[in-house]
């Protein structure tokens, strides 16, 4: 009896002096790190570079330099990022309509979007021309990598023009399963073979690759090719996460560079059922545009209740979507990554 009662007042003298040490931790300024965010994308990510140069997307109806009706994931991680640690700077090279790997058609149909070749390049140009912190003891340096959706687009636009042509032709189409392999081994490959320059440099302390999007929720998406862009996803999450696993040691033992795998992209997916309050519509955007959303349309037609929508436009999710991915979905997991984000950066005080 005294022995349990002993132990449990060791035990309860254990847990308050680890409780003050955590506090006495969370209480310290954050001004002994400095974070430098680096970010390679999409259209998700972008927040003003293909703006500046094209003018689009048409901010009568989008935030202006957001795909989105306001401010998207960066602009809602770095807000937070910034009140927490003193000392935090954010570079953003990506760009709307960007692919993993080179695509022709982009390249001549909007030829100063950078896929995420060209945004390696330019990050590690500024690299080397010292225009980046180096990471070092006190400076962590994560790059962000979060691109592929417009790869699968691409190719499944390609996919259904060539079975079109077969019908016509009365030949064979293209085999689904063997162009599904292929476009997942040409993303695994375009994402790894970037993060692997980007490590090879020492530019960076961490690189962290999130999943592809969960695109077949995409009201673009027809209801009647959910099941196989799921599938497709499923399996570019598979391969992706099964290759940085299995380089991830060598990154950390050959390049110093820590290679994290942020998890499929299933809890993105669940992220729009979560959030409070919830949406009304999760299948219809706020306005469908006909065209790219490069093209500078004026007469588009806005919905009236924006806040209960979960898509924006047809392919992109509405700024409440943004935030609750921001600091709900991926501010937890950077925490976890090993303190890519310090822990200080406390949760449950900002989140609304
Ligand atoms: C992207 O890289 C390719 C190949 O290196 C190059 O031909 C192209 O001009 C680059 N595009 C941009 C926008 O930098
Ligand atoms: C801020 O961080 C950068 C590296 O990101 C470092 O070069 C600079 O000295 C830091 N500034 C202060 C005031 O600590
Ligand atoms: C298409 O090909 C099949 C056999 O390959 C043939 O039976 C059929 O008549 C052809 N149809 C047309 C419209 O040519
Ligand atoms: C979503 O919005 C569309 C039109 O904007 C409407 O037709 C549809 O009924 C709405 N769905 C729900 C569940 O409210
Ligand atoms: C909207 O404008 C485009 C050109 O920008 C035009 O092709 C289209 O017909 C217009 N649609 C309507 C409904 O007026």
């Amino acid at each position: 009896m005294s022995r349990c009662r002993t132990s449990t007042a060791r035990l309860s003298l254990a847990l308050f002096a680890a409780l003050a040490i955590n506090s006495a931790f969370a209480l310290r300024p954050a001004s002994d790190t400095n974070l430098v965010l680096v970010l390679e994308g999409d259209s998700l990510t972008d927040n003003g570079n293909v703006f500046k140069l094209l003018g689009v997307p048409n901010s009568k109806f989008y935030f202006p330099g957001r795909f989105t009706n306001g401010p998207n994931w960066v602009d809602y991680l770095t807000d937070t990022v910034t009140k927490f640690v003193k000392n935090a700077t954010v570079l953003n090279y990506a760009y709307g309509g960007a692919t993993a790997c080179a695509n022709s058609e982009t390249a001549t149909a909007v030829p100063v979007i950078k896929d995420l070749g060209n945004q390696t390049a330019a990050f590690l140009a500024d690299a080397a021309a010292g225009k980046v912190p180096k990471p070092s003891a006190d400076t962590r340096v994560v790059l962000i990598q979060w691109v592929g959706s417009n790869d699968i687009d691409s190719a499944l636009r390609q996919l259904a023009a060539a079975q079109a042509a077969a019908a016509a032709a009365n030949t064979t189409g293209p085999d689904l399963q063997t162009a599904g392999i292929a476009l997942a081994t040409s993303i695994v490959t375009c994402r790894l073979t970037a993060a692997q320059a980007v490590a090879a440099s020492g530019a960076v302390s961490d690189i962290v690759l999130l999943p592809i999007s969960p695109l077949y929720q995409a009201p673009a998406v027809p209801a009647e090719f959910k099941a196989a862009v799921t599938q497709l996803v499923g399996f570019i999450d598979g391969a992706l996460s099964a290759q940085a696993k299995s380089l991830a040691g060598t990154f950390s033992s050959a390049l110093k560079t820590r290679l994290h795998w942020a998890g499929d992209s299933s809890w993105i997916d669940k992220l729009s059922t979560t959030i409070v309050p919830p949406f009304k519509n999760t299948t219809y955007p706020c306005l469908w545009n006909p065209r790219s959303v490069l093209e500078k349309i004026d007469n588009l037609t806005l919905c009236t209740d924006v806040e209960d929508r979960y898509f924006f436009d047809q392919i992109h999710p509405t700024t409440r979507f943004h935030k609750h991915f921001a600091l709900k979905g991926l501010l937890p997991r950077l925490q976890q990554l090993k303190g890519v984000v310090p822990r200080r950066v406390a949760l449950n005080r900002f989140i609304v």
